[in-house]
């Protein structure tokens, strides 16, 4: 801190000779030195040094040429510690101006007005100057030891107040550093907060699609065995129905042989009383339509499974991801025709190792709902593909009616549907859920409605297989 410490002194005053006695006081020639050592010494002790006893005193001959001196030392950066100033100076500014105009520039300059009399009561000076705490009065004639003392404890005060201010500013260097780091570590925390929220939601869900994935498990599992032998039993009836057709055919036939008029009065009675001729036509329509049905619970149960994970027999393969999106827009090309445009952005993917048909299973359902979610007029479907150091993604956006903020969080339940009975079971979602992050994967969505929604499928590159 030693090199705060500043021994320049500014003296103001209109009289040449006060410069000169200053000048003996502040800057004794050595013979003058060791006679104020002395004094010093008798006063004080032996201890103060004579070092303590030079300064650097400047001249100036009134208030303006005072502020260009003290206007220049602050340019050079070497700033007057103390300024003493004739309180009357008749040309130019008096003492009062003159100080108001050097603490204007620089408020730590430490001031010692110098004084017979005054034009100013002491109190009206201090008031003007607002300086009851930071002017001192020095009332001429003057001892030696006075001015030196004064010199030497002001500048004093210069440096302590110097240093009190870097200090201050290393401190408020210092709070500003840690607000920085709180606020850093409060950002830290919310972040962590959030992600941790969402973590507990993601496992919510999985864990809701785990207990629904097992109940649809269980479902399907009882579901099956019926629907087995239901449909082996349409089958054996749709057999038996044929022959007993055959029958009836032979029974007609073997009419023309019966003798008795009223037998075969009473048969064609009976035959127009249950309508035989319809039955004929309409019992082989019923079985096939009871076929159909059961083959569609059969589908849905099937879905059912693959949405739990109950077959897993299918082979891991690395396939191109465009090729399957091709395909899968081959399939569903009558659903679009009609309702929307394709648009493809596709980048240069690398092969990737997936069950192929459950992720074009996935990206079947995703294009269906697009597509559905297309109202009467003709929207468009943007397919997007894009490679993330190890991942791919696959987008599929719309510009269908949109998702509710609420409902977003319902699409991948299994049966949530907003469709007519009939078009939608609501599994869609729920199984590419399932088949994604069998695949160690991520889906999720955006939506506005009114606007459109964004469907977002990543996978890695690679599966990594638990050891
Ligand atoms: N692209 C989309 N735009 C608007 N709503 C969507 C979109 N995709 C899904 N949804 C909403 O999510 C619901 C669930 O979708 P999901 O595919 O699981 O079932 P679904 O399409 O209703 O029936 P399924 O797919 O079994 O035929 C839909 O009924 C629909 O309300
Ligand atoms: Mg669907």
């Amino acid at each position: 801190m030693s090199d705060l410490s500043n021994r320049r002194i500014l003296l103001i005053d209109d009289t040449p000779s006060i410069h000169e006695d200053f000048r003996k006081i502040l800057t004794p020639t050595s013979a003058q030195h060791t006679e104020l050592d002395e004094m010093e010494a008798a006063l004080f002790g032996s201890e103060v040094k004579p070092a303590n006893l030079l300064f650097e005193l400047d001249s100036a001959y009134g208030g303006q040429e005072g502020l260009g001196k003290l206007l220049q030392a602050l340019q050079e950066n070497r700033p007057y510690a103390l300024a003493f100033v004739d309180m009357r100076m008749p040309e130019g500014w008096d003492g009062a101006q003159t100080i108001e105009h050097l603490w204007e520039k620089d408020p730590l300059l430490q001031v010692v007005v110098c004084t017979a009399y005054s034009d100013y009561s002491w109190d009206e000076l201090l008031e003007r100057l607002h300086a009851h705490d930071r002017l001192l009065i020095l009332k001429k004639p003057f001892d030696n030891i006075e001015v030196q003392q004064m010199a030497n404890t002001l500048l004093t005060k210069w440096e302590m107040t110097e240093r009190a201010s870097v200090q201050m500013s290393h401190l408020e260097h210092l709070v500003d550093q840690r607000t920085a780091q709180f606020k850093q570590a409060s950002e830290a925390l919310q972040r962590e907060i959030d992600e941790r929220k969402q973590l507990e939601s993601q496992l919510v869900q999985s864990e809701k699609l785990a207990s629904l994935g097992q109940l649809a498990a269980g479902v399907a599992h009882e579901i099956n065995n019926p629907i087995g032998f239901i449909s082996s039993n349409l089958g054996a009836l749709d057999g038996y129905f044929k022959q007993l057709q055959d029958m009836l055919d032979a029974y007609r036939e073997a009419e023309s042989a019966i003798a008795s008029s009223e037998v075969i009065e009473q048969l064609g009675k009976l035959r127009e009383r249950v309508e035989l001729d319809f039955l004929r036509e309409d019992i082989p329509l019923l079985i096939k339509e009871s076929k159909e049905g059961i083959g569609r619970v059969g589908q849905i149960v099937k879905d059912l499974k693959d949405f739990s994970r109950v077959d897993s027999n299918q082979e891991w393969q690395w396939t191109n991801l465009h090729q399957g999106i091709e395909s899968t827009l081959n399939i569903v090309a009558n659903e679009l025709k009609y309702k929307a445009d394709v648009v493809k952005e596709f980048q240069q993917l690398p092969d990737i190792e997936c069950l192929p048909s459950q992720i074009n299973q996935v990206i079947m359902n995703l294009i269906v709902n697009a597509s559905q979610a297309i109202g009467p007029e003709r929207g468009t479907i943007t397919l997007r593909t894009g490679l993330e150091g190890e991942k791919v993604s696959i987008e599929i956006a719309d510009t269908g009616s949109g998702i509710e903020p609420d409902n977003l969080q319902k699409i991948f339940d299994p049966f949530y549907t907003t469709k007519p009975v009939g078009q939608g079971t609501g599994l869609g979602l729920s199984l590419s859920y399932g088949i994604v992050k069998k695949h160690q994967g991520d889906i999720s969505v955006r939506s506005e409605v009114g606007v459109g929604t964004t469907f977002r499928v990543e996978l890695p590159v690679r599966q990594s297989w638990p050891a």
